[in-house]
């Protein structure tokens, strides 16, 4: 990062901040908020803001008067673009914008909604030598702020997300930022509490994001910790479902989630038929090649013992092409 990276990225969120109290679309801004169901509170602990809907706000108010070079630095942070003919706007206009915080609370990068339903709904700060998106977690920052133990984390896919739990007071929620969670992302998660729970949105997109999720997940699964995922209904995410039923009802989809191993092979199971050999040899082959990414050999055993419970076998017998546990004993079938 160079000397000020980390001063105009928070100059920029005060300024986007004050924005939404001055501009003259402000109170249009605020009522949206309202809309969506978030108090001044939540608003303010997420610094959330309004990019003015001119082309040169950011840029007259971080720029002026300062040398050239620093035009330049917005540039690379990507808070200003710069077309082809060397004119120069801002990035973010006419948004409701998230600032992204690393861990310690420095502003990265931001997310900028726009307030009605035109494309693209979420303009991102692209990556700068600030903001590794498959890196960070939405959030995060304010989770830490919270004081104890962090008994277990919850990601989602969204800022609304996030952003409406703190509301109805569940502050344990991260996004991943649009993508699916990566392995980064879930050994940052771990790092942070033994027990993750994912909850994506309602919808195909949700559901594919669960699994990929599953995926990069393996490589990070030690002894202690613990993975499990939440399936909302269809069209719901975490934010309309908690405005809808509220908190109680909210975590008790929590507590009712499914563990890793349960969802595992109901995947597995839509996707071949464990009554035929050509199915079965198929699970075989995938289920192998899942367990064997897990460190931990509490999980790969378990899951081994699924495994041949499915495909009708004990474990003493064939054991899976490239399996770590080869030279082990057998575990004791269920
Ligand atoms: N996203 C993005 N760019 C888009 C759409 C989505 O970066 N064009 C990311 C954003 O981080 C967004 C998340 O993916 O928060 C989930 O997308 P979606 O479910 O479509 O949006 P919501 O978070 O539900 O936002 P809203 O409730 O405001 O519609
Ligand atoms: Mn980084
Ligand atoms: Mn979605
Ligand atoms: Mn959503
Ligand atoms: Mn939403």
């Amino acid at each position: 990062a160079q000397a000020d990276d980390y001063s105009l990225m928070q100059q920029a969120a005060d300024y986007y901040q004050q924005q939404l109290q001055q501009h003259a679309n402000g109170p249009a801004v605020q009522q949206y908020l309202a809309k969506r169901g978030l108090s001044a509170q939540t608003i303010s602990d997420f610094q959330l803001g309004y990019a003015p809907d001119g082309w040169d706000g950011v840029l007259q108010q971080l720029s002026n008067g300062k040398p050239r070079a620093l035009r330049e630095q917005l540039v690379e942070l990507k808070l200003v673009n710069r077309n082809d003919n060397g004119r120069e706007y801002d990035f973010f206009r006419d948004r409701l914008m998230f600032p992204i915080h690393d861990k310690r609370g420095r502003v990265i990068a931001f997310g900028g909604r726009i307030l009605n339903d035109g494309q693209p709904k979420y303009l991102n700060s692209p990556e700068t030598r600030l903001f590794h998106k498959g890196r960070e977690l939405y959030g995060l920052y304010q989770v830490r702020q919270q004081p104890g133990h962090l008994k277990q984390l919850l990601v989602v896919e969204g800022y609304m997300d996030v952003v409406a739990l703190a509301e109805h007071d569940i502050r344990f929620a991260v996004a991943c930022l649009g993508t699916a969670t990566t392995s980064d992302q879930m050994h940052t998660l771990f790092r942070y509490s033994p027990k993750v729970i994912c909850c994506y949105d309602g919808d195909r997109a949700g559901r594919d994001a669960a699994w990929r999720a599953l995926q990069n997940a393996l490589p990070q699964l030690k002894d202690g910790v613990e993975l499990n995922f939440v399936f909302l209904p269809d069209g719901e995410d975490p934010d309309s479902l908690v405005q809808k039923e509220g908190k109680a009802a909210f975590m008790a989809r929590l507590e009712q989630a499914q563990p890793l191993k349960q969802y595992l092979f109901e995947h597995l199971l839509q996707e071949f038929d464990a009554n035929t050999d050509g199915g079965k040899s198929a699970l075989l082959v995938k289920g192998s090649e899942l367990i064997k990414q897990i460190p931990s050999s509490f999980y790969q055993e378990i899951l081994q013992q699924k495994l041949d419970n499915l495909l009708g076998r004990s474990s003493e017998r064939l054991k899976p092409v490239n399996s770590r546990q080869q030279a082990r004993p057998a575990p004791a079938t269920i």
